[in-house]
């Protein structure tokens, strides 16, 4: 099964997550970059301003073809309750994904997942086969393995 790792991360949190993945089930990984959040506290506040105005920023999107996937896992940190805004521009351009999709999430804390997983699920227009979502903590710490363990047992599950 060819599968893909597609991320944004502004810090470095939901890169981690994707690098273990991608180990995990032998995955390309590529990153989608937005230079306009890169940087300390300015572009943190920009990131906040632009996400609750809901302002799409231009992305730079890895050269690949989406298309020759069996399974694309789609990953980005929750901003404002919903996926950090490079991850809407990427969905907004309403990329063709043929093969079945998951994805997943890091987050402070002190959002729960619901309400990005909803966003991702109406701007792709595909049930997605597994979620998960680690708190920032989680992931610093290292303690998630057991957590990923799932979310493949659940996407191998769903392959059969
Ligand atoms: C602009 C912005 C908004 C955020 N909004 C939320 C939020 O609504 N809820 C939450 O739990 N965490 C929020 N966070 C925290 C990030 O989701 C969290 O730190 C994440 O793990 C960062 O991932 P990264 O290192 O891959 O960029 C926000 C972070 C930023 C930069």
């Amino acid at each position: 099964m060819k599968s893909l790792i597609l991320f944004y991360s502004r810090t470095g949190t939901t890169m981690n997550v994707a690098n273990a993945l991608g180990a995990a089930l032998s995955a390309d990984i590529k990153e989608i970059k937005c230079p306009r959040y890169q940087g300390g506290w300015f572009a943190y506040l920009r990131a906040g301003y632009d996400s609750v105005k809901g302002r799409l920023p231009p992305i730079d999107v890895p050269d690949l073809s989406i298309e020759g996937y069996d399974l694309v896992i789609i990953g980005a940190p929750i901003w404002t309750s919903y996926p950090a805004l490079p991850l809407r521009s990427f969905l907004a351009q309403k990329p063709r994904l043929s093969g079945r999709v998951a994805v997943f999430f890091t987050f402070g804390g002190h959002s729960p997942a619901e309400k990005a997983v909803k966003m991702v699920e109406s701007l792709l227009s595909v049930p997605l086969e597994a979620t998960l979502a680690l708190p920032h903590d989680q992931v610093v710490s290292g303690q998630y393995e057991a957590a990923i363990d799932t979310f493949i047992a659940k996407l191998s599950a769903v392959n059969g």
